[in-house]
This record gives structure tokens, C-alpha cells and sequence, in this order.
């Protein structure tokens, strides 16, 4: 057991509020098979197999990110993380893979007992290939309908996860999202993921009606994450500010929206956009082309960034939770903290003495 650092507050509130939160997020812990509903949610480069085993050691539920890898080394990830947790973990599947089949059919080898399904609307025949293999499958809701059609398409749970999040994003922010749609699903747990930064946050979406909470961005600095020393020093230097979404000029060339750091690559997107924007006008290339040029832009920019370091001119995807990002500290000193200001908001209440 992790010994709790609430204070001034007695022990037996201390024991009050620690049952309390156990209570809160039971569902999600017996869905989860954890003991902590704190989900690390998957981040493409970044959750590899010692972030993941990690977070599943220290009690909460690890996702291995398989982001752009061909199916073998997707299998290689997962049984690396078996070799250093015996915790149950998940693997996020991006939808739109060109070997979305062949990631699906590891995952069922591999005996993997939650996928997550991301990147867009899964397809109806995905989600029956998992379910018919016994797989619990954790779709993305980001509006009340969709969240609707996921679980009549056979979802067992979902993440709503709000624009403050890092990486990609929709329009609305967590707090709305959660406003929207916790009061209406109550047939599957449902876990808030964007903008979470310490636990008096997560205790506040539980008692929503909330069964966990998915963090990214929190969880880069860990020391078990394998991402570049140079990536790691510009999210402990960022702050919520900086975490900027990635800007459209031209409504005819549509940018998918990207939270990420601040930095020379978002000024020369910005430049690209204009050189495109220019182009077309001038007659000098077609719309369609174009677009596709704004869409490869990013390619394997967020490689360059978590691996190789070059924090110029790679995306540094991050949420605005980032400002919490103080030090680089340990999985389990992050659940620690993220525990024991949940524990501390439940302790302190008036009801308790
Ligand atoms: C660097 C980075 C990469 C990410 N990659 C993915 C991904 O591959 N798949 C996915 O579903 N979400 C991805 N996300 C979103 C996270 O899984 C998580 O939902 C999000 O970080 C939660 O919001 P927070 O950053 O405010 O904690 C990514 C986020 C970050 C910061």
C-alpha cells in the first residue's frame, strides 16, 4: 500500500477518504482489473513497454501506444511489457492503420484483454472481431451520439476526452464533454481523459459519475519514459499556455487540430500554409494536392521529437496539464501525488469529522 502524504488530516480520515476513493472508482478498477482507475493513456512513441509495465505496477492500467508500428513489433512491445509486469494492460489501436486487421489479430493472439480503439470511428466490424474474441473494447466518445453509437456498436467502456488534451483533438473542452455525457451513460464506465493535472480533478469527475480518469501528459517525465532528454526538458519548462493548437488559415485547406508545445515547427507550419495558400492561388497547384501536402507536413515529426530529440523542429504534442509537469519523478511518485491530493480533498471534508 502506498502510504498516503495527506496532512494535517488524522488517520482515521485518512481511512475514510481512502475507502472513499476506492468506492468512487470501483467500476472502473473491476473493468480495469487494477487497483488505481488511472489510466496512462497511450501516447504514439512515448507509452513503449517500460512506461506501460510501469504505470500497471504502480497500480494503475498501462496502454501500449502502437501508433504507425507493423503488427511484429506491435507483438514484440507486448511481450516486452509481459516481461516486466504481471498487470493487466491495454494496447490503443489507431483505427485508420493500414494494417488496422493485422494489429486487431496480434491483440487476439496475444491474449491482450483491452483494446482501445482511437484515431476515428471504429468500424462496427472491428469492435465485433474483438468482442467475439472476448476482448473489452474502450472506444472514444467525443460527443453524447457518438458515445451512444459506440456502445450500441458493442463498446464495454469509453474514454471522453476533452480539447485540453495533448495530441489530436476535438472542439469541445473536458468539463463540457463530461457535462454532455456522464449524466446519459451509466450501461458502461466511462473514463475522463484531457487536462488533468492533480488528483482534486479526478476526484471531481468520479463524483460526476466518472469511473476513472486518463492522463498523457502527466506521465511524460516519468523516469521510466524511454522519450529523449531534450523532450523531456521542454514539458518540465512548459506551461499550460504554451500547449497551443495547431492553426488553420485557409478554410479550403482544413488542418486537422493538434495540441502541442510552442515551437519553430508551428511558425513554419504556419509558413507552409501560407506557401500552399499561395500556390493554389496562383494557379500553381490544385486544392487537393495541397491539402495532402498540409496533411504530410507532421510525418514523423513526433518521432523526431520524443526520439531523436530535435525539440525544434519535431511536434512536441502536450496538453495543457503540462504546467503540472515540474520535475521528471517516478511512476509511482506520480500516482503518489495524484493519490494523495485525492485522498486529501476527501479527507478534508466537512462530513468526515
Ligand atoms: C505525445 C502524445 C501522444 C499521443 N498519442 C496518442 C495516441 O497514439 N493514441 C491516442 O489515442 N491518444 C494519444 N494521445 C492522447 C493520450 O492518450 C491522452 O488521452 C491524453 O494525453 C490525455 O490528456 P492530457 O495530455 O491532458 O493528460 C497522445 C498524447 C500525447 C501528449
Amino acid at each position: 500500500m502506498i502510504s498516503p502524504t495527506i496532512s494535517p488530516i488524522d488517520d482515521t480520515r485518512t481511512e475514510v477518504a481512502m475507502d472513499h476513493l476506492k468506492g468512487l472508482w470501483a467500476r472502473g478498477c473491476e473493468f480495469l482489473q487494477c487497483e488505481y482507475a488511472i489510466l496512462g493513456g497511450a501516447m504514439t512513441w512515448v507509452s513503449e513497454h517500460n512506461l506501460v509495465a510501469a504505470i500497471s505496477n504502480a497500480g494503475g492500467f498501462g496502454i501500449l501506444a502502437s501508433g504507425a508500428m507493423p503488427a511484429d513489433i506491435l507483438r514484440e512491445e507486448i511481450k516486452k511489457t509481459r516481461s516486466k509486469t504481471k498487470k493487466s494492460f491495454g494496447v490503443n489501436i489507431i483505427t485508420l492503420h493500414p494494417q488496422l486487421d493485422d494489429l486487431i489479430q496480434v491483440c487476439i493472439e496475444e491474449s491482450i484483454s483491452h483494446v482501445v480503439l482511437a484515431g476515428g470511428v471504429p468500424s462496427k466490424q472491428s469492435i465485433e472481431i474483438l468482442k467475439k474474441a472476448g476482448v473489452k473494447i474502450i472506444c472514444f466518445a467525443p460527443a453524447l451520439v457518438l458515445a451512444k453509437r459506440m456502445i450500441q456498436y458493442g463498446a464495454d467502456a469509453l474514454v471522453i476526452e476533452g480539447n485540453e488534451a495533448g495530441g489530436h483533438i476535438g472542439p469541445v473542452s473536458t468539463s463540457v464533454l463530461a457535462q454532455e455525457i456522464l449524466p446519459h451513460i451509466k450501461n458502461v464506465p466511462v473514463f475522463i481523459a484531457g487536462g488533468i493535472g492533480c488528483g482534486d480533478i479526478m476526484v471531481s469527475y468520479l463524483e460526476m459519475g466518472a469511473s476513472g480518469c486518463q492522463l498523457g501528459t502527466r506521465f511524460v517525465c516519468a523516469t521510466e519514459c524511454q522519450a529523449h532528454p531534450d523532450f523531456k526538458k521542454a514539458f518540465m519548462k512548459g506551461a499550460a499556455r504554451h500547449a497551443v493548437v495547431s492553426s488553420q488559415i485557409d478554410p479550403r485547406l482544413p488542418v486537422i487540430p493538434v495540441r502541442a508545445l510552442h515551437n519553430m515547427a508551428t511558425e513554419d507550419f504556419m509558413n507552409f500554409q501560407r506557401e500552399m495558400i499561395k500556390r493554389v492561388d496562383d494557379g500553381l497547384l490544385g486544392l487537393s494536392e495541397a491539402q495532402m501536402e498540409i496533411e504530410h507536413f507532421w510525418a514523423g515529426s513526433l518521432r523526431k521529437a520524443v526520439v531523436d530529440g530535435d525539440i525544434d523542429h519535431g511536434s512536441l504534442m502536450a496538453g495543457q496539464s503540462v504546467g503540472f509537469v515540474k520535475k521528471e519523478a517516478s511512476v509511482q511518485e506520480i500516482m503518489n501525488e495524484l493519490l494523495g491530493q485525492a485522498w486529501r480533498i476527501l479527507g478534508s471534508r466537512a462530513s468526515y469529522s
